[in-house]
């Protein structure tokens, strides 16, 4: 085999350019894959967004052909929805689709989206199978937490199978069974499919998904699987911007043992020592 004929290795570095060229036939994929629609809907409902989205501005976040994009206006369909991709062939597919105008398509890099106008704050975002394509995980979470209202949540939809023998089987299973052969027969090659089952082999485990979410800044972290094939595999992380405590000097000040004399008789008590 001649070296340009070796199928090339996508990695988080290059895999951009594979969405491009497997732009046209992703939905056809996605369409075989038995409730990929569905689960996109349940992470989208999970966000708990209040009145259908009600004067509510939302991000989807690497929004590809629009799938994802669906499932968050399906939620709340009431409110404004700006959606995020870096590739241009994939936004064209979202594009083609019936939106309505409150839907609106921007290209840009989600690892720098300032650089693409978008500077929220947001009320809400999703961000389905894109994190694991990132070059740098924590800071696109610290980002995407600066880009949220105190106390907006965010659903990060992902594969994650680190944590459990029988999920990591069930993904190779799958995706050399179904995924990689029927990638190579719809869009005549499989090197994003053969990227998939590597990256979310490589990916972090729920655990430490979590972990990493904390490590960012989000609170209520909670995270939730999905029926069918893919459960304990396709997960719903949730988290939300802290609510910043309003500080209101006076009692700050009545807290502080040192700032004011403690009336006769009232002890003040130090909080326990850790540990
Ligand atoms: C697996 S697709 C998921 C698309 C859609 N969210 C869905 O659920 O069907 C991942 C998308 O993330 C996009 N993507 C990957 N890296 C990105 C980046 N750095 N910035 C913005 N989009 C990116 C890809 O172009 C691709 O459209």
């Amino acid at each position: 085999m001649s070296a340009s004929s070796k199928p090339r290795r996508i990695d988080r570095g290059t895999v951009l350019r594979s969405f491009d060229a497997h732009a046209r036939t992703y939905d056809k994929l996605v369409a075989s894959n038995p409730g990929y629609h569905e689960h996109l809907r349940m992470s989208a409902r999970r966000m708990g967004l209040p009145n259908r989205g009600a004067g509510l501005r939302l991000l989807d976040l690497g929004c590809g052909t629009g799938a994802s994009t669906a499932a968050l206006l399906d939620a709340a369909p009431e409110a404004d929805i700006t959606a995020v991709d870096a590739s241009e062939e994939m936004l064209e597919q979202a594009r083609r689709k019936s939106w309505p105008s409150t839907v609106r398509f921007v290209q840009g890099n989600a690892e720098n989206l300032a650089m693409s106008g978008i500077t929220g704050p947001y009320d809400g975002m999703l961000a389905a199978y894109l994190l694991r394509n990132l070059v740098h995980h924590d800071a696109a979470l610290r980002q995407f937490l600066g880009l949220l209202r105190p106390g907006a949540p965010i659903a990060l939809h992902e594969y994650s199978v680190r944590d459990s023998f029988r999920s990591r089987i069930v993904w190779t299973t799958v995706c050399w069974g179904v995924i990689i052969p029927v990638g190579r027969i719809r869009a005549g090659s499989a090197d994003l499919y053969r990227y998939l089952w590597r990256s979310v082999r490589k990916f972090d485990g729920v655990g430490a998904l979590t972990a990493r979410m904390a490590a960012a800044g989000f609170e209520d972290l909670r995270v939730q699987t999905v029926p069918g094939w893919q459960q304990h595999i396709v997960h719903t992380f949730l988290g939300r911007r802290p609510i910043e405590p309003v500080i209101d000097t006076e009692l700050e000040m009545a807290a502080d043992p040192e700032a004011v004399t403690p009336p006769e008789g009232v002890e003040v008590t130090k909080p326990p020592a850790d540990g």
